[in-house]
């Protein structure tokens, strides 16, 4: 049996449609009592679990053998995901799959230090794992959708860095690859779509998608730490994209990974399908 944790989030629910496609037996966890019951509503067996309640991770671990877990960007994501590590090892359990980011081993940025921080628990642990380490997502540009819809135009503090995201459906059906294959245990999967873009050429697919101009404006730090955070992001998070920029700058990036094609058989989705697929978000 397969534990799907963080099955509400980006990743978890490819993971799940993933694991579905390829007919897995497989619970998907919750921590919203709601999501679950509306997930067992479309035949999905959901159980409800919160990292911070380490009783709720043992209940549900119960007949497991293998499971994938995420968690949000949250500034204690190494204490709650250290609570699923150490409760996944008291249960004996067999796989455990971590998404983490690009950049952890060698602790890049700010967002890489608690991912790496789980990674090296999970390692001194012994439990046999896949860490699952994507570049930035595709998906990202979804929360500029309201300037994009109301001024044509997307504020972020890039100036004209490459790189080469991911669509979340491909870190989806890497991880359901790894859970139902043999052979991924022990393995650190950098992961990354199939090209690497500035965001002028990412204005530019969305300019010819949508039908419409869009432009790509990389405001000071200064400037975009107080728009981002006039929309409400925290300011943890908004240093944390600020020191981040600074690595995609520096071109690190950039490498486009042939481990999606290499896992699934399937090649990666380019930045034209993600935006083709969200044109009505946009719009
Ligand atoms: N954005 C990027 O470009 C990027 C790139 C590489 C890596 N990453 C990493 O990807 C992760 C985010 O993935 P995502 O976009 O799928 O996140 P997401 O959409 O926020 O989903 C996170 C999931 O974690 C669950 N969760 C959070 N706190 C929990 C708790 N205490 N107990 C149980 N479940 C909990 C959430 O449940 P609820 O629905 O109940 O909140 C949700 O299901 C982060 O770790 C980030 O560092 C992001």
């Amino acid at each position: 049996m397969i534990l799907v944790m963080g099955a509400s989030g980006n990743i978890g629910k490819e993971v799940v449609k993933g694991l579905s496609a390829r007919g897995a037996q497989f619970r998907a966890a919750f921590r919203s009592a709601e999501q679950a019951i509306e997930a067992g509503k479309n035949g999905t067996k959901a159980v409800i679990l919160d990292y911070a309640k380490p009783e709720t991770l043992e209940a549900t671990l119960l007949g497991v053998e293998k499971v994938f877990f995420v968690t949000s960007p949250l500034p204690n994501l190494a204490e709650l995901e250290g609570n699923v590590v150490d409760a996944t090892q008291r249960a004996g359990i067999k796989h455990l799959v971590k998404l983490s980011v690009c950049g952890a081993p060698g602790e890049d940025f700010k967002f890489s230090l608690p991912h790496r921080a789980v990674e090296k628990k999970i390692e001194a642990s012994g439990i046999p794992y896949t860490f699952l380490r994507p570049n930035g997502f595709m998906q990202n540009m979804l929360a500029n959708a309201p300037t994009i819809k109301g001024q044509g135009a997307f504020y972020l503090p890039f100036d004209d860095a490459r790189v080469s995201q991911i669509d979340v459906r491909d870190i989806g059906a890497v991880a359901a690859t790894v859970l139902t294959e043999e052979g991924h245990e022990g393995k650190a999967y950098e992961l990354s779509g199939p090209e690497a873009h500035s965001n002028a050429e990412r204005a530019e697919i969305l300019s010819e998608v949508l039908g419409k101009t869009v432009t790509y404006v990389s405001p000071p730090d200064a400037e975009w730490k107080a728009m981002a955070m006039s929309f409400g992001m925290p300011e943890w998070q908004v240093d944390g994209i600020i020191d981040l920029a600074q690595y995609y700058k520096a071109g690190k990036a950039e490498r486009v990974s042939p481990r999606v094609k290499e896992v699934t058989g399937q090649e990666p989705i380019p930045y034209r399908r993600f935006v083709e697929d969200h044109a009505q978000a946009f719009r």
